[in-house]
């Protein structure tokens, strides 16, 4: 059985070596391509895997074509829109996340680039604090969760925002429940974003909507870049000059951002949330023991298609 990691941004080598020691104790084989410059070296490597590990590495129906011998994917990490369910359903291939594995590394990014934003990009002026502010945590999965419990202890006003997730739940956090999300933003000092890409939240934080926040208000995307609608930030930021965006996502628009918002604007080089040792430890050995729980006891828990 060969088990292929395919990470155009590595895992740390601390994970790659739990993921091995799980792929090895299980008789398995470990193939590894890394950095990789090329969709056509992904090809290449699929062809006789049998299961594949990634993180935001797209896997489309080209790729699950070349993977003749593939029977799961796993995206190690949260979001799946880089995998083609369709595709790979009607390949019978099964795709599971690794849910909750990396989401506190990125609740720690979401409060630096807060602390940032307030710090004024550390450029050495006079800042304000996070602490008595009114967060806005848009949506209360696993990160935002974590957004919740870290900004408790920079003594943030927090209020959160989720169409699916009890309210119950979010109140015994001791979080402040909005019903809707336009209340959120209008309330919020900071909004930190924790949506999904999906069909429906594609461009759905719009200008209208970021327009309620209060003066001096900070917006932070740890999630994707797609939900945002890029051309309308950029028009109301060029009228709300009072207005921050920080991003770990970087915009297609990055440039323009660059040119129009200088101490307002900052993206991080390459989406650096999920990037840490611990993170990479937990979303890829669990990846890796899902791999070995789906063929040797058909186990298929975190299976999203
Ligand atoms: C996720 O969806 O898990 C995060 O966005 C992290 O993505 P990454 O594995 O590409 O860093």
């Amino acid at each position: 059985m060969k088990i292929l990691v395919a990470t155009d941004k590595p895992f740390a080598k601390v994970a790659v070596d739990g993921i091995r020691k799980e792929i090895e104790a299980a008789d398995y084989e470990l193939a590894l391509l890394e950095k990789y410059s090329s969709k056509a070296e992904l090809l290449e490597a699929v062809k006789d895997a049998n299961a594949l590990i990634i993180r935001s590495d797209v896997v489309d129906a080209e790729v699950l074509d070349a993977a003749g011998a593939l029977k799961i994917v796993v995206r190690a990490g949260a979001g799946y829109d880089n995998v083609d369910l369709a595709a790979a359903t009607a390949h019978n291939v099964c795709v599971m996340n690794t849910p909750g594995q990396n989401s506190n590394a990125v609740a720690e990014l979401a409060l630096g680039l807060m602390v940032m934003a307030v710090r004024n990009m550390y450029n050495g002026t006079s800042g304000t604090e996070l602490k008595g502010k009114k967060l806005g945590i848009h949506a209360y999965g696993n990160v935002g969760r974590n957004v919740a419990r870290i900004a408790k202890g920079f003594g943030m006003d927090i209020y959160a925002y989720d169409a699916f997730c009890p309210k119950e739940v979010m109140e015994a956090d001791g979080v402040k429940v909005v019903d809707t999300v336009e209340e959120l933003y209008a309330q919020c000092n900071v909004v930190s974003v924790h949506i999904p890409a999906t069909p429906e939240t594609k461009n759905s934080i719009h200008a209208a909507l970021v327009n309620r926040m209060p003066r001096g208000g900070v917006l932070v995307n740890t999630a994707r870049k797609e939900v945002i609608n890029e051309a309308e930030l950029i028009q109301l930021m060029e009228t709300r000059t009072d207005l921050k965006y920080m991003t770990d996502i970087m915009p297609a628009a990055h440039d323009t951002f660059v040119a129009k918002f200088a101490g307002r604007y900052f993206a991080t080089p390459k989406k650096m949330g999920a990037q840490t040792a611990e993170a990479n430890i937990n979303a890829g050995i669990a990846a890796a023991r899902q791999i070995v729980g789906f063929f040797k006891e058909g186990c298929t828990k975190f299976k999203v298609n």
